[in-house]
């Protein structure tokens, strides 16, 4: 759907670029001229999606390993993609840990763990790249990947919802306070995109994978496709007044759970034959 030269030799750093929807958004930028660094903490799993996401598209894929959690291995992160690349373009914050529980089951470490990822491994990227941008005198584009419940919250990954829904202040928030510096921040709130990665933690039985599809008013899930053209289309130069929105992709999922009446969608034409013969008699 794009041009071919769409992101012709930006140098772009994803974040969790190793697996799932990092890598999938990888390899569209690929296509379309781009320059990857993916990170994450698995460097062997990243240098095998780097030979594999070359093999298949051309071009350069640098790998570069850290636990965002840690400020001083963002720092050094930072430091090998800027000495191996010149610079840095693009910014895709999408790594990310998560898993369903009930809450009051929740030990400190596990909630630390998921807002510490989320929250502040974000933040932490976002903060070491913006001071270097306005320390250079340039800006540059930041993209990070939400959830739908990082507006609406949800049950049962109470941590997630709360460090995506920090996520996304900490979007709409330096989306005006850096555009003065030329850096621009928006957000994408995927619903169901099945990976291993998420699947695995957040329906590790496949009767949870069943019924998700029944929220989605298309029944289907996403497919990867649809969410990396949506991010190649948010970091192209062709959108740069787009600046601290944050874009649904989830088929109507939420739409139709906020919906009074939405959950309707599963009756039959029998069935409504029936309820509107019985709303006729209203009040007769
Ligand atoms: C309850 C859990 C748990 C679980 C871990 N913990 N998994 N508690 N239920 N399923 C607890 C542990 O017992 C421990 O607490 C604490 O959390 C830290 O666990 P570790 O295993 O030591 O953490 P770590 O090795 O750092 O791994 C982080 C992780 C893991 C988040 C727990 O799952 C991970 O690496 N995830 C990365 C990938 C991922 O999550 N992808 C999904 C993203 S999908 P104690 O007290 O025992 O020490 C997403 C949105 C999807 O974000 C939306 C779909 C619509
Ligand atoms: P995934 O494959 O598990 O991706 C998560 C990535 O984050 C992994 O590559 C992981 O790599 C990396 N990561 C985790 N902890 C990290 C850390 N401490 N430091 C650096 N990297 C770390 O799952 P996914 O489904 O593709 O999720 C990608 C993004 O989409 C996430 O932000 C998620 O919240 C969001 N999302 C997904 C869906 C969906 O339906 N799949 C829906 C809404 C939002 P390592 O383990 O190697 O570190």
């Amino acid at each position: 759907m794009f041009q071919a030269n769409l992101l012709q030799d930006k140098v772009i750093v994803i974040t969790g670029g190793g697996t799932g929807l990092g890598r999938a958004m990888g390899e569209l930028f690929l296509e379309l001229g781009a320059k990857i660094a993916i990170t994450s903490r698995r460097e062997e799993l990243l240098r095998k999606t780097a030979d594999e996401m070359m093999a298949a598209h051309g071009g350069e894929v640098f790998v570069m390993p850290c636990d965002v959690r840690d400020p001083a291995a963002v720092e050094t992160m930072l430091d090998g993609i800027s000495a191996h690349y010149g610079r840095i373009d693009a910014l895709l914050n999408n790594a990310a840990g998560n898993f369903i529980s009930p809450t009051e089951r929740l030990s400190h470490r596990a909630v630390d763990t998921v807002l510490n990822i989320v929250l502040h491994g974000t933040f932490y990227c976002t903060l070491a790249l913006g001071k270097r941008w306005i320390a250079a005198g340039h800006g540059g584009r930041m993209l990070n990947i939400v959830t739908t419940y990082a507006e609406t919250g949800s049950a049962f990954v109470v941590p997630s919802a709360a460090a995506k829904a920090g996520v996304l202040a900490m979007t709409r928030s330096l989306a005006v306070e850096w555009a003065r510096y030329g850096i621009t921040m928006n957000a994408i709130a995927p619903g169901p995109f099945p990976t291993p990665g998420a699947w695995e933690r957040l329906m590790p039985d496949p009767k949870l994978a069943e019924e998700a599809l029944t929220r989605v008013p298309l029944r289907r899930v996403g497919n990867h496709t649809e969410l990396a053209n949506l991010a190649a289309y948010l970091l192209a130069d062709g959108s740069a007044f787009i600046n601290g929105e944050c874009v649904t992709i989830d088929g109507g999922e939420w739409l139709r759970g906020a919906s009074e009446f939405g959950y309707l969608d599963t009756l039959t034409d029998g069935q409504w034959d029936d309820l509107t013969a019985r709303s006729k008699q209203a009040g007769r």
